[in-house]
């Protein structure tokens, strides 16, 4: 990834710093390692290509050279945001969401933190917090987005249907572009982050309102309940089969449409 072009299309963000690699094992170990070593807020560690690119619960993601955006951003939280640490998965579906709307394209949040475009996935987010005894130093948020079809893993490797923004599309996109979008999108949206016009605007997105969804945590016997909404802490509220209204937190949560 060439530096100076990045730079040149960033060029409206005020980032914090900028690391760009052609290959990379995973750009959220090098945000990690750079949080730790005293990255200043809004620095960015862009790659190419991933080696080892992590997905929730230690899975792969897969990202091989030139057809996806895989990125990491360091938020260092601003006074009022430490209670909102729970919120920034959300802020960045959101804002790759309205980046693909800007693209004419119909995007969806899979809570708490995939993006889907024709209920396939099309991106996936780690947002992984460095603490410091009980308050967060720092969030490192990754985003990998399949841009185009190359990006995908073979069939066997996929544990949810997956697609590129090209495919959807049916013609190339501007990577760049695409990532400036994200990004001024998101710090749009961290300026409200735990209001109720942030909490509306991510509910925009949540695909399955009204259906039925099984929701599997570790170690909890799975539960299935009708997508209601959200709460402002960013907790998915469902309604049981009995009637019975119920939120799940997020963490290490799988969920499924139930067909
Ligand atoms: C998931 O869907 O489970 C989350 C995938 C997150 C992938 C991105 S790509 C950029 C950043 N670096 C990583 O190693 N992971 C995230």
């Amino acid at each position: 990834m060439d530096e100076r072009t990045l730079r040149k299309a960033l060029s409206s963000i005020l980032l914090g710093g900028l690391r760009t690699f052609d290959q990379t094992g995973s750009t959220n170990d090098v945000a990690l390692a750079w949080a730790a070593d005293g990255a200043p807020n809004l620095a960015l560690v862009c790659a190419e290509e991933q080696t080892s690119g992590r997905g929730r619960g230690d899975r792969r993601w897969f990202s091989p050279a030139g057809t996806a955006l895989a990125f990491s951003l360091v938020l260092r939280p601003l006074p009022g945001e430490e209670q909102s640490v729970s919120l920034f998965s959300g802020l960045g579906a959101l804002a790759v969401c309205e980046a693909l709307g800007m693209c004419g394209l119909h995007p969806e949040i899979k809570w708490p933190n995939d993006v889907l475009i024709n209920r396939r996935k099309v991106c996936g987010i780690l947002a992984e917090a460095v603490w410091m005894g009980e308050k967060a130093d720092s969030i490192v948020l990754g985003i990998g987005v399949n841009v185009k079809p190359e990006a995908l893993p073979p069939p066997d490797q996929l544990n949810f249907p997956a697609t590129s923004i090209e495919a959807e599309m049916g013609k190339s996109v501007d990577r760049l572009a695409l990532l400036r979008d994200i990004l001024e999108s998101l710090l749009h949206w961290r300026g409200l982050l735990g209001k109720d016009v942030f909490t509306n605007a991510w509910e925009n997105y949540l695909a399955f309102r009204g259906e039925q969804v099984e929701i599997r945590t570790v170690g909890v016997p799975a539960r299935t309940g009708q997508v209601e909404g959200l709460e402002r802490d960013g907790s998915l509220r469902l309604r049981s089969r009995d009637g019975q209204v119920f939120t799940v937190q997020f963490g290490e949560v799988h969920l499924r449409p139930v067909l």
